[in-house]
C-alpha cells in the first residue's frame, strides 16, 4: 500500500546517503579530520569519530546506525516497544502500540503511542532509579547566581521533595488533569515543581520566567490553574528580578477578565530578596518554605494512561495568540529518555550540563525529564552565562567535571567574541561531548566550538528539533557519523524527514524545500490545547499527509541535512521563538502607534534580531523619547527578549492594492539590500519605499 511504498522509498533514500561515510565513496572534495587529531579549519571539513570515541559509543558505527534505523521505520511498533519495555509500566500498552492519521483528507488527525498503558513518568524519573541502586547519586547539582553558592540532590532526597511537594498540591485540592501554572527561575524547585504535578497527574504549565505579567497572564486565563507557583525573586547576573510582583499584576490582570487564582505558593529565594521586601496577599499567598517541609516525604504516584497530558507549553506561531503545545506521558517519556541516550551517548559516569531555561522545551526535555529518566546528575545554573565574566561556563565545567554540555549558538558567538583566553584558562578537560540547539549553528561558531572549547576531541551533536516535537529529530549520533561543520546530519531512529516543494511533492536526493515528516514518533505533540483545529491547519493542513515544521532545509549531496530557518512569519532570537504578529500587535497597543510591521533580520550574535518599521498617529513627532516607549511596552507585553532591536521610523508601509503588507520588500530594506528590492510596480504607493530608505538610519 501506499504507506508501504513511502516507508520503501525512504529507506532507499537513506541507505544511499550512508554509503558515503561507511564506504569507499567519493569523498576527497572533503577535508577529513580525525576527532582529537586536528582542528577543523577548512570550508569542507568532514570530522571523523576516532577509533577510541565510536568503540565504547552506543552506536559506534554508520552501519549499526543504519541497521536501527532501518528497523526502527519498518518496525516502529517493535522498535519502540522494546525501549518502552525498559521503563515501569503499571500495565502495559494495548495491542496497537501506536495509531496515527496525518492526513487530513482522511479524517481528524490523530497520534496515539502506547495506549492503555499504565504509568508515571515522575515514578520512572525517581523512584525506578532510586530502586535501581541510585539513590544516593547525585540527581540534581544546583548553582548559584554568585559564585560559591551552589546545593545538591540526591534521587532519593529529590524523590522526597516532590512527594512533600506533592502532597501539599493534593492537599489543597490539585488532582488529576488540573492545570498549574509555573513562573520559577532555575532552583531546584522549578524540577521539583514539574516532577510534584507529573506525580499526581497535574499538568503543568511552565511560564519562562523572563515573559511579562501581561504574557502571564494570557496563559494563566488560556489553561485556569488551580495554583500558580513561583518565587519572590531572582538575581541574574548583577540585577534583582522581583518575579513575585509580576505575578501579582498577572494575577490582577486575571481577576480582572473572570478567572482568580486561589493559591500563589511561592519560594523565599532568599539570596535574591526577604520576606518583608516581598509584597503579600494574606489568604492567597504561601510561602514554600512554611508549608513544604511539613508534609510526608512520600507520596502514592497517580498512575496515569499513556496519552494522559503530562504538561502544557505554550510557544509563539505567526499570529498573536500563543499555542498551548500538549504533550502526553508515555511517548514523550520513551522519546526523550531515547534521544538523550543516544545522541548525547550518555554513560552513567557523565555529569551533563545544558544551559537552557526549564521556561523553555529545551529545559523540560532536555534539563529535567530524558536525563533523570537515564538516572543522570544534572547541573542546574541560576544565573547569567557571563557572569561576573565571560569565563563562568568554562569554570562551571571544571567545578563539577562536566562531561556533556549542550548551548544555543547565540551564546558560542557571544563567548567567542569575548576571546579565547576566558575559555583557556579553565582545563575544560572533562567534556566529551558537546551539543547544540535553537537555531542554525554557523560554520565558524561551530568550529571555535570544536576547536577551542572541545580541543577538538568533542563531536557536537547540533539536534534539531522544536517543541512541538518533544525531542530531537535531526541529529548526529556521536561515535556513528562523521560531521560537518552546520550540518544536523541525519535523522533520529523512527523519524522520516522530507523535504517537499511549494505543492508538497517529496524531492529526493540534492535538494531544498520545505521540511516535513512523514509519520508520527513517540514524541509528538498531540494538540493544541483547546484548538485542535489551530493544530491541523498550522502543522498538518500545509501539506497533506505530513506534518509540516515552518522550517526550510537542504540536504547535500552526501545526504547531510542543513537547515535553513524559519519560512514563516516567526522569528528566532537567540533560539527563542517570537511571532512577528505578537511584537506588532504589542507595538500598535501604544497609543502613538497607529500601525507596525516587523520582521527579522540577521544578528551577529542572536541569530536574528528583531526589527520593526513603525508608523505613528498623525501629528507625533518622532523622538528618541517614543522609541523607549515604544521599546518599553513591547518588554511590558511581552518581554525583554522581545524588544525590537532596532525601530524605523515609517510614514507608510509598501502594501500592495488590496492592503497587504509586502514583508519581502521590508525584510530587504531592513538587512539594507536596497538592490535587490525586486518588483515594487504592484505597490499602491511606491513612493513609501523611497521614504523609508530615506529615514534607515534616523
Ligand atoms: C525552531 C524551534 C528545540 C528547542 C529550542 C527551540 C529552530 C532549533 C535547531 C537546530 C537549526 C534549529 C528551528 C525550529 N531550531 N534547533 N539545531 N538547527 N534550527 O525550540 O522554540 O520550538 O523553536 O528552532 O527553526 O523550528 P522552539
Amino acid at each position: 500500500d501506499n504507506k508501504k511504498m513511502r516507508t520503501e522509498n525512504h529507506l532507499r533514500h537513506v541507505e544511499s546517503m550512508a554509503t558515503m561515510p561507511s564506504g569507499a565513496c567519493n569523498i576527497s572534495h572533503l577535508n577529513a579530520v580525525i576527532l582529537g587529531d586536528a582542528l577543523a579549519t577548512e570550508e569542507n571539513d568532514l570530522i571523523f569519530p576516532s577509533h577510541d570515541f565510536s568503540s565504547q559509543a552506543h552506536v559506534p558505527s554508520t552501519d549499526k546506525y543504519l541497521e536501527m534505523y532501518k528497523r526502527s521505520i519498518e518496525d516502529p511498533a517493535g522498535f519502540w516497544s522494546d525501549i518502552a519495555s525498559q521503563f515501569h509500566w503499571r500495565q502495559k500498552w494495548g495491542d496497537q502500540v501506536y495509531f496515527e492519521n496525518l492526513d487530513v483528507s482522511k479524517g481528524p488527525i490523530k497520534i496515539e503511542w502506547f495506549k492503555g498503558g499504565i504509568t508515571n513518568i515522575s515514578y520512572n524519573c525517581l523512584d525506578r532509579n532510586v530502586e535501581a541502586g541510585l539513590g544516593n547519586n547525585v540527581a540534581l547539582y544546583w548553582e548559584g547566581n554568585e559564585p560559591g553558592f551552589d546545593a545538591t540532590l540526591t534521587y532519593t532526597q529529590l524523590l522526597h521533595s516532590v512527594c512533600q511537594l506533592a502532597n501539599y498540591l493534593k492537599d489543597i485540592g490539585v488532582g488529576k488533569g488540573d492545570a498549574v501554572v509555573v513562573y520559577l527561575p532555575m532552583l531546584m524547585e522549578l524540577p521539583i515543581t514539574m516532577l510534584a504535578c507529573a506525580r499526581i497527574a497535574a499538568v503543568h504549565s511552565v511560564v519562562f520566567a523572563g515573559f511579562s505579567a501581561e504574557s502571564l497572564a494570557q496563559r494563566i486565563i488560556d489553561c485556569k490553574p488551580k495554583v500558580v507557583i513561583t518565587c519572590n525573586a531572582v538575581k541574574r547576573g548583577s540585577k534583582v528580578i522581583n518575579l513575585k510582583d509580576i505575578v501579582d499584576a498577572a494575577l490582577v490582570e486575571s481577576a480582572q477578565s473572570g478567572f482568580s487564582v486561589e493559591a500563589c505558593l511561592t519560594y523565599e529565594n532568599q539570596s535574591a530578596m526577604t520576606r518583608e521586601n516581598t509584597k503579600w496577599k494574606e489568604g492567597r499567598d504561601i510561602w514554600w518554605q512554611d508549608v513544604i517541609p511539613k508534609y510526608p516525604t512520600n507520596c502514592a504516584v497517580e498512575w496515569v494512561d499513556a496519552e494522559d497530558p503530562l504538561f502544557l507549553l505554550y510557544t509563539s506561531g505567526s499570529t498573536g495568540k500563543p499555542k498551548g503545545v500538549l504533550h502526553t506521558t508515555g511517548g514523550y517519556m520513551v522519546y526523550t529518555a531515547t534521544t538523550f541516550k543516544y545522541a548525547f551517548d550518555y554513560k552513567p559516569s557523565d555529569v551533563y550540563w545544558c544551559t537552557a531555561d526549564c521556561g523553555w522545551i529545551t529545559g523540560h526535555s532536555y534539563v529535567t525529564y530524558g536525563p533523570l529518566l537515564n538516572g543522570a546528575s544534572v547541573i542546574i545554573y541560576e544565573g547569567a552565562p557571563n557572569y561576573p565574566n565571560p569565563g563562568r561556563c568554562w569554570d562551571i565545567v571544571d567545578k563539577y567535571k562536566v562531561t556533556i554540555f549542550y548551548t544555543a549558538p547565540t551564546l558560542v558567538r557571544s563567548l567567542m567574541r569575548d576571546g579565547d583566553e576566558y575559555v583557556t584558562r579553565y582545563t575544560r578537560k572533562s567534556l566529551r561531548v558537546l551539543g547544540s540547539v535553537g537555531e542554525p549553528i554557523n560554520p565558524s561558531a561551530w568550529r571555535w566550538f570544536f576547536n577551542i572549547v572541545g580541543e577538538s576531541r568533542c563531536p557536537i551533536s547540533d539536534t534539531w528539533w522544536q517543541t512541538e516535537t518533544g525531542g530531537f529529530m535531526i541529529t548526529p549520533l556521536p561515535g556513528a557519523w562523521p560531521q560537518k561543520p552546520g550540518s544536523a546530519t541525519f535523522p533520529f531512529f523512527g523519524v522520516q524527514p522530507v523535504i517537499v516543494d511549494e505543492k508538497g511533492v517529496e524531492i529526493e536526493g540534492e535538494c531544498s524545500g520545505y521540511l516535513c515528516v512523514k509519520s508520527s514518533w513517540p514524541g509528538a505533540f498531540r494538540t493544541l490545547y483547546g484548538d485542535h483545529e489551530r493544530y491541523e491547519t498550522t502543522y498538518f493542513k500545509p501539506f497533506t499527509g505530513y506534518y509540516f515544521s515552518g522550517d526550510g532545509c537542504s540536504r547535500d549531496k552526501d545526504g547531510y541535512h542543513w537547515l535553513t530557518g524559519r519560512v514563516d512569519d516567526v522569528i528566532n532570537v537567540s533560539g527563542h521563538r517570537i511571532g512577528t504578529a505578537e511584537v506588532e500587535s504589542a507595538l500598535v497597543s501604544h497609543p502613538q502607534c497607529a500601525e507596525a510591521a516587523v520582521v527579522g533580520v540577521e544578528h551577529e550574535v542572536k541569530g536574528q534580531g528583531i526589527y520593526a518599521f513603525v508608523t505613528l498617529v498623525q501629528g507625533v513627532p518622532y523622538s528618541e523619547e517614543l522609541r523607549k516607549s515604544l521599546m518599553l511596552t513591547v518588554r511590558n507585553q511581552i518581554g525583554a527578549f522581545a524588544a525590537p532591536d532596532k525601530i524605523h521610523w515609517a510614514p507608510g508601509l509598501p502594501k500592495t492594492r488590496s492592503g497587504k503588507i509586502m514583508r519581502r520588500i521590508l525584510r530587504k530594506i531592513a538587512s539594507r539590500q536596497l538592490d535587490e528590492l525586486g518588483d515594487t510596480s504592484t505597490l499602491s504607493d511606491p513612493n513609501v519605499v523611497d521614504q523609508l530608505i530615506a529615514l534607515a538610519d534616523c
